[in-house]
């Protein structure tokens, strides 16, 4: 994976350089796209490029590329088959520190690089994850998708510390989503619980399809806030994230949802997650 795109060209990985006054750097001014790649392709790419223009718009980032055809080419060159392509850009490089942004003509810095990663086989489907809940410390505008992820990356080394997989993040009493990922519960009368979507959460490209192969399923979905104990009480669990697909639950603050084993209804969303995005994916590029 040693091809990376920086600003307009295609080089290896240890000729990249970026300024240390780039403002991605400095003031974590920047967004980002993490895209899946199954057999060679990328998976709902047309859905991250949305949202990563809607997260340079609420920014006033003035960026604009062929985000797939770059993403494309990256997967051809690198020749990767299954793992994520990542893709950043920042507001661009100041003359000097300063909160204020530089004028909007400014460059932004655009780079995107190619990791392999075990995703359909992924041994986690098979056992499930276990988590612990957390104060969602983060700031008010999680919908949009910045490089500003050192409270997650506090709550994920809480979760290793524990001995769990990961942390969900809850408001007071309601949780609002993982480190990294979009989280759900399935109640025992079946209802499929999802966070709506507002400024709390990441509107995740997984969750729109998920969601779409759980209507399928003739499952009553509520887009609303959980509790913890909600959580710890339910037939299921699980999240989405480009990284995990959907991945069951199977812990949660110590306590075993279910019987402590992949949620069935879980793994056949999972199932027909799989199916739905490979089949489009091979249609589309
Ligand atoms: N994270 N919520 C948060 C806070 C996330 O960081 C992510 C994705 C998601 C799921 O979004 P999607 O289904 O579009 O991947 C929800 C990526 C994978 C990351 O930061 O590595």
């Amino acid at each position: 994976m040693d091809i990376i795109y920086l600003n307009g060209e295609y080089v290896s990985k240890s000729s990249a350089k970026i300024s240390i006054f780039d403002r991605g750097l400095l003031f974590s001014d920047a967004v980002y796209e993490v895209i899946s790649v199954i057999n060679g392709r990328l998976i709902d790419m047309d859905r991250h490029v949305s949202r990563l223009e809607r997260s340079l718009g609420e920014l006033s980032i003035n960026a604009s590329a062929d985000w797939s055809a770059m993403s494309r080419n990256l997967v051809a060159q690198n020749d990767l088959q299954e793992g994520v392509v990542y893709l950043q850009i920042s507001r661009g490089v100041m003359d000097e520190r300063d909160y204020r942004w530089p004028s909007p003509d400014t460059a932004p810095t655009i780079f995107a690089f190619a990791q392999p990663r075990v995703l359909v086989a992924n041994p986690m489907a098979d056992r499930g994850m276990t988590i612990i809940t957390r104060p969602d410390l983060r700031w008010q505008r999680c919908d949009i998708k910045t490089t500003q992820l050192l409270y997650a990356s506090l709550m994920k080394m809480e979760a290793m510390a524990a001995g769990v997989d990961d942390a969900w993040m809850a408001h007071g009493d309601m949780i609002t989503e993982g480190t990294s990922q979009n989280a759900y519960i399935i109640s025992q009368d079946g209802v499929l619980i999802s966070h709506q979507l507002d400024r709390r959460i990441l509107p995740g490209v997984t969750r729109i399809e998920m969601l779409e192969q759980a209507k399928l399923m003739e499952l009553t979905i509520e887009e609303r806030a959980f509790s913890i104990d909600e959580a710890k009480n339910a037939a299921e669990a699980f999240v989405t994230s480009s990284t995990l697909l959907v991945m069951p639950v199977v812990e949660i603050d110590g306590h075993r949802i279910g019987d402590g084993r992949p949620g069935e209804k879980t793994g056949k969303i999972r199932q027909n997650y799989l199916a739905a995005v490979q089949r489009a994916s091979s249609t589309t590029n």
